[in-house]
């Protein structure tokens, strides 16, 4: 169990449009707020507005809100702030789909979550990114190379979920948010990165 605090640390918690995973993701959300970050929470546009089979939209912002005690940045322009203006300590993505890495990975900002990443990386903050993508190793394995030449980014460890159904297929360990945040702090990958 985790026991160390975060308290004072100010977290930017992104959730993309990885449907299944939101709820795994939400957890650790919970998890940090209970450990004393300030959170706040940031969504992707479809995160933000579609109903799948795994959430109702309007029911999981009402619960990130209430948990993060914080309306919820879902555009570009609540997102640019989190450059100079009000920056945070750390941006968590987590889930990060193989969309939003992409367009982060190539400089690209045209959304709330990918506008928050570009206004924090300019300052080299601190990044912890947990992927879960069915191309992670196939055309997003460019995009994990992209970021992983940037300075202060790191990955929640991954793994493949599914070898023989879904071959190019990552997931980030959800189990292992706060150790990988307790150690990008410390400027360190969390090891091994892909398990
Ligand atoms: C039910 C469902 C589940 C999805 N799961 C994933 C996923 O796990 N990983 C992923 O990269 N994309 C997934 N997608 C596709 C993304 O939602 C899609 O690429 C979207 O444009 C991502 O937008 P965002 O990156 O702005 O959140 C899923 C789509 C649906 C409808």
């Amino acid at each position: 169990m985790f026991t160390k605090s975060f308290e004072g640390l100010k977290i930017g918690y992104a959730f993309c449009a990885s449907f299944c995973t939101l709820e795994r993701s939400f957890s650790e959300m919970e998890k940090l707020v209970g450990l004393g970050a300030s959170v706040y929470p940031i969504m992707s546009e479809r995160t933000y507005s579609v109903d799948s089979r795994f959430t109702v939209a309007s029911e999981f912002r009402e619960r990130v809100k209430r948990c993060a005690g914080r309306e919820i940045v879902a555009s570009v322009e609540d997102a640019e702030p989190f450059g100079p203006a009000e920056p945070l300590d750390v941006l968590i993505i987590a889930p990060c789909t193989g969309n939003t890495l992409a367009k982060i990975s190539l400089g690209i900002s045209d959304g709330a979550v990918s506008m928050a990443a570009k206004a924090h990386l300019r300052a080299d903050r601190v990044t912890l990114i947990a992927l879960s993508s069915n191309d992670a190793m196939s055309r997003n394995l460019p995009s994990i190379a992209r970021m992983l030449e940037h300075k202060a980014v790191y990955f929640l460890p991954m793994r493949q979920d599914d070898p023989s159904k879904k071959p190019h297929s990552l997931v980030a360990d959800y189990s292992r948010m706060c150790d990988a945040l307790d150690a990008a702090l410390r400027s360190e990958q969390l090891r091994p990165i892909f398990m």
